[in-house]
């Protein structure tokens, strides 16, 4: 443990007052507080509170904000998908592809008490967030012939449950020597008006997870950036557990990622309407960037083309390829992501040990965003992707009007149908169909699968 003296100084003047409590405090309650300080970017927080009147005004950009120049799905031919593919499969066979899942988030709004992976999603099968993405992964490595390395990031209320599942359900299969399950950093609350780090009681700080792109600094602690470059391992696929559409370390991606020399590429649908909860992935100053839905102004986000299609119509789904490169390179500087600021009511004591309880937003939380690598890269590419192929993200609670677990488990039976039924099945309408990656990945395993149309009068699951 760190000494009462090194603890001062690490505070500093500015935040002295976490230590007002010390005396009072038990060895444990002392261990704990020193733990916490010791985790603390005390620069980075001093920096971004300074900066104050430079605040970054997405509302004033987002004015200048363009389309993104982006791979739409109109102009690929079917030629430059099979070469995609075909350098994506490739990629994956020579074991130049890991995959991460991000799982730090705390799922408020779904009102789950466990780690959101822990849902049960599958339609008939009730495979959970988790089961559905390591199923995923495993079926690409039963393709390609390889293993792929796993990473999850989890945060500080979902990293023991995390854990503890994969251990009692023998890692859902994989090797695990293939799988690493990191935890994320956290970053304290501040005084809005004062810059001073608020405490959540007179031997804790007021903690919350430090944005996914907490990544960098997670996955810099743990070495693996470089371990990965000396066993061969170039792109690291990314996508977040809340969506079970994602096809894990989709070749077409990866293969147009490669294609295209580009550090860092992003997944995009076409937003459904112009308030869709998405991030809207733009062209601003010349840089691929992402504005998030909270940030865009409405009446931006309603201007149309000629055609009355929206203008800025790239939904940010939050499946990305990135270069461990660009990764190592980003992760060597500690400024490389901006902070994003939230105003957020925090409970808090103050020094005097007099507990509040503010009703009106009194504290900044600061958190980094995995998607501002993008302006970042060199070289970026965002590539369109049908939604409903891709994407039907788990947000909210069962009854709510959009992205609930009754919206995605339909998602995930139409996509499942639709393969069926291009491969001349026939499906009663009202039969749920799921299909369990070892039993086909995608649509040509189906084809193959399939082989003669088949009828199909009742629920069924393909596994
Ligand atoms: C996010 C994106 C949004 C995108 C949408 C797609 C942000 C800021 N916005 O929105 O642009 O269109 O997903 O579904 O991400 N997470 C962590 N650690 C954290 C915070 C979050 O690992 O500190 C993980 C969560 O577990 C989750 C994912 O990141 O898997 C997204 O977080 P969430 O807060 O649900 O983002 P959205 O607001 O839905």
């Amino acid at each position: 443990m760190l000494s009462l003296e090194q603890l001062k100084s690490l505070c500093g003047t500015e935040q002295l007052h976490l230590l007002a409590h010390w005396e009072s405090l038990t060895q444990i309650q002392r261990q704990g507080l020193a733990d916490q300080i010791a985790q603390i970017d005390f620069d980075g927080i001093g920096q971004e509170m300074s900066l104050q009147q430079q605040v970054c005004d997405w509302q004033k950009l987002a004015q200048k904000a363009e389309p993104p120049e982006a791979l739409r799905l109109v102009d690929m031919s079917h030629e430059s998908l099979v070469e995609a593919i075909v350098q994506g499969q490739q990629a994956i066979a020579s074991r130049e592809v890991a995959m991460v899942l991000v799982a730090g988030g705390q799922g408020t709004r779904l009102g789950f008490e466990l780690p959101k992976g822990m849902y049960p999603i599958g339609p008939l099968s009730g495979r959970t967030l988790f089961q559905m993405h390591v199923d995923s992964l495993r079926g690409a490595m039963r393709r390609f012939g390889v293993s792929i390395p796993l990473l999850v990031m989890t945060g500080p209320s979902t990293h023991e449950p995390t854990l503890r599942y994969f251990q009692e359900n023998a890692n859902l299969g994989l090797d695990p020597q293939e799988l690493m399950i990191f935890e994320q950093g956290t970053m304290p609350a501040v005084d809005a008006s004062t810059g001073r780090i608020l405490m959540e009681s007179p031997s804790s700080i007021a903690l919350s997870p430090d944005g996914h792109g907490g990544i960098l600094r997670a996955l810099s602690k743990t070495g693996w950036l470089e371990r990965a470059q000396d066993q061969g391992i170039k792109h690291l696929f990314y996508a977040q557990v809340d969506n079970p559409l994602v096809r894990a370390c989709d070749p077409l991606l990866i293969g147009l990622h490669r294609l295209g020399q580009s550090q860092a590429t992003t997944q995009v649908v076409e937003k459904r309407f112009a308030t869709e909860k998405v991030g809207n992935v733009v062209k601003l100053d010349g840089k691929t960037q992402i504005i998030e839905y909270s940030d865009l102004p409405e009446e931006v986000a309603k201007q149309t083309n000629p055609d009355g299609s929206l203008r800025l119509w790239a939904g940010n789904i939050a499946v990305h390829v990135f270069d461990i490169e660009f990764l190592k390179r980003c992760s060597s500087s500690s400024n490389t992501l901006p902070f994003h600021r939230a105003h957020k009511s925090v409970p808090y004591v103050d020094q005097h040990g007099q507990e509040h309880t503010p009703l009106v937003p009194n504290a900044i939380k600061l958190e980094r965003f995995v998607f501002d690598l993008l302006p970042a890269a060199d070289r970026a590419l965002v590539v369109e992707v049908l939604a409903s192929e891709a994407f039907a993200p788990v947000k909210n609670a069962i009854g709510s009007p959009t992205d609930t677990p009754e919206t995605c488990k339909a998602a995930l039976v139409n996509l499942h149908r639709r393969w069926l039924v291009n491969a001349g099945a026939e499906i009663d309408a009202d039969c749920l169909v799921e299909i369990h990656p070892n039993w086909a990945w995608d649509e040509q395993e189906v084809q193959a699968r399939l082989g003669k149309p088949i009828q199909i009068h009742a629920d069924t699951y393909f596994t």
